[in-house]
Parts: structure tokens; sequence; C-alpha cells
């Protein structure tokens, strides 16, 4: 936690709470500070409590209930600091001296939408583990992996939204109003997305319900998969006489179907496809592009995990990959390029260099 999120800081002045019963209603991490620094002795009331309260707690400095505030939590109290509401009338009916947070003082809530890259912790960019460090609430979806949720403080909230077996992801409604939530109670909300946010990361929407919401957000781009993967096996995207363009293109529409892209002119323009969630659409995809005449022999890979330690490659032409594909038995996240620039893949000397790099 720095200075810069504390609003009671600099401190002005010193208050004589040595011994002194407080309860705080809401773990404002800043004012929970301030008090304990004043040798007050303190409880905090919050079903929710930011990464800092929670902090406190875990070196036991003060007493966390995670719940709402209840009427019995007054008995022996001196000082109730709350912000105005419930708790506020009632300490002062039962003539508890209170300290009154207006609600303008808790800490402002934003978010950021930060892309988490393809995997590996080390293509994150620096301001996303920036960002991520600097969480109080985490949201992140099933393709992050284990070295990047490493970065987020202990004390930070962790919540996964995304699929797992048995269960279905958090409905995208539901995660706009999360989101909203959290930082409107003044949290700083990382929604941690794989590759980049605004690459079929729906991260469009939670922007434009957080700009709804009037929730300042930070926008965090990532390495998207297409970029990645082709990084890895050192297949240029363009390239001077073979494309001249790049598609990025889901294979994965609303009603699970292959959405009906403009498959002529994806034919005809001679660029490179990156073609996005195309595991189960791929014979049909390949078959519509030779049918609006894109050549049967033109170069094609998929690329399982790509970055991951369970990287799996399957190079193959436009004729033959969905076969491969489906012979293989992808299962995980898997990118599809094709185009003339596929053919420039260094397979075997990139498959060494990640192999070493896994094992140092
Ligand atoms: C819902 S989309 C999210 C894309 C993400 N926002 C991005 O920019 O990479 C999921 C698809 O991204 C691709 N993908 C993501 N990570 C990948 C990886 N490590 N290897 C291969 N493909 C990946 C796969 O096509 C996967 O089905």
């Amino acid at each position: 936690m720095t200075s810069k999120n504390s609003l009671l800081d600099p401190t002005p002045f010193t208050l004589g709470l040595q011994g002194v019963r407080v309860l705080m209603v809401g773990g404002n991490w800043a004012a929970v500070e301030f008090l304990l620094r004043q040798g007050a002795l303190v409880r905090v009331v919050d079903s929710q409590p930011d990464a800092g309260t929670l902090a406190l707690a875990a070196e036991g400095r003060l007493r966390l209930d995670r719940r709402g505030f209840d009427e019995a939590d007054l008995d022996g109290v001196q000082l109730c600091v709350t912000a105005p509401g419930l708790a506020q009338a009632a300490a002062e009916a039962r003539g508890v001296m209170v300290g009154a947070l207006p609600a303008a003082s808790r800490r402002t809530g934003r978010a950021s939408l930060v892309g988490a890259g393809p995997g590996a912790a080390d293509l994150l960019t620096v301001r996303a583990v920036e960002v991520i460090r600097d969480a109080d609430v985490v949201m992140f979806d099933k393709l992050i992996g284990s070295e990047v949720l490493a970065l987020i403080q202990p004390g930070a909230q962790r919540i996964d939204v995304g699929k797992r077996c048995g269960r279905h992801a958090m409905a995208q409604s539901a995660i706009n109003a999360l989101i909203v939530r959290h930082a409107q109670a003044g949290r700083h909300v990382v929604r941690l997305k794989g590759g980049d946010p605004f690459v079929f990361g729906r991260g469009g929407e939670e922007l434009e319900s957080l700009r709804a919401a009037g929730v300042p957000t930070e926008v965090v781009p990532g390495i998207t998969a297409a970029l990645a993967t082709a990084a890895r096996l050192g297949i240029p995207l363009t390239h001077r006489g073979a494309s001249r363009s790049l598609h990025l293109i889901t294979a994965h529409g609303s009603d699970d179907r292959l959405p009906e892209h403009d498959w002529t002119a994806l034919a005809r323009a001679g660029g490179t496809l990156a073609v996005y969630m195309g595991v189960r659409t791929l014979p049909l995809l390949a078959a519509r592009l030779l049918a609006a005449g894109m050549a049967p022999d033109t170069p094609a890979i998929a690329v399982e995990n790509a970055t991951l330690s369970n990287e799996r490659r399957m190079p193959g032409t436009l004729a033959g990959i969905a076969d491969a594909v489906a012979a293989a038995g992808l299962e995980g996240p898997t990118l599809v390029l094709i185009g003339a620039v596929v053919a420039l893949a260094d397979l075997a000397a990139d498959q060494d260099s990640a192999e070493e790099h896994l094992a140092a």
C-alpha cells in the first residue's frame, strides 16, 4: 500500500487514543492505520474489507469481523468511527463518541482492465505487473496462469470468474456489475484477462459499464495470442511481398457456430489470418476459405497453449489443417495462423529455446 492511496496522510495531528476501544464500521485502511498509530484498540466490521485492512488483520494488529454492522458491536466501545448511516445513529443513541468519516473520505475506487498476455509471466508488460501488485481485488479468467497470479498481493481478494469443470463461468453482466460494485466501495479492482483485453476479450463491454457508472478506468494492453504465437515461431505476420495485412478473426459466434465472415474478401486479401477460438469449427472455416478461392496448399499452423510449457504445434496446409488438429486432439486454447508467411516458421529452433527457457 502506498501513501498516495491514503486520504488521511500526511497526518496533521495526533489523538491520545492509547488503549481506547474503537469500533470502525467499514475498513478504510488509511483511517485504521491512523487509529492504530494513536494507540487505539481497533475492531473493524466490514463485509468487504479492503486489502490494507486485511493485511493489518493478518498481522494481528486489529480484530476484523467480515460481515455487516450489528448494534451489539457497540458493546464496550468508546469510539465508533463510521460513515453516516445506521452505525452512527446507533452509536449516538448509546452515547458512544462518533468519529464521522464522510462518505467521500473513503478512497476513490478505480478499475484496471489488464491484458495478461498469452500465459508466460515474463510476457506481461511492466505496467501490468505494477497494476496487479497495487490491486485490492483481482478478478481473473481461467486462462490466467499461476505465475501471473503469484504477483497478486497476499491481502488482495481473488475472484475466479472463469469456467471450471462442472461449473459455468460467471455471466458477463454479473462480472460487469461486480467490477463496478467493488470499485464503488473504494477498491482498486483489476480485471485480469488473457492476451489483450480488447481482442476477443469482452473488455469493451466492461469498459462501457464502468464508464456508465463513472468509475475511473485504465486499460493496460497485453500481448494478444496472435502476436505471441507468431513471435514464438518466427513468423512475421506481415512481410514485404508475402503478406500486406493481418486479419484477427473469431471462429466462435454467439450461438456457438462459425460466424459469417466475408470469406471472399478474406481469401482475396492475400494477408495473414489469425483465427481465435477455432478448434471446433476449423473444418467448416477451412471449407469456407477453400470455396472462396484460397489455395489448398496455403501454409497453416495450429498452436495450442502458445508460450506455455505444454505448447503443441500442428503445422499443415489449409486443406489438411482441420484433420491434423482433430487427430492431435487439441483441447487447450489454440490459435491458427493461415497464410504464405506461415511457411517461414522455424519450428525446431524455437522449440529448443523454449525448452531451455523452461529448464532455466
Ligand atoms: C476468448 S479468446 C481471448 C483472446 C485474448 N483476449 C487475446 O488477446 O489473446 C480465447 C482464444 O484466444 C486464443 N489464445 C489465448 N491464449 C492462447 C495461447 N496461449 N495459445 C494459443 N491460443 C491462445 C485461443 O484461440 C483461445 O481460444
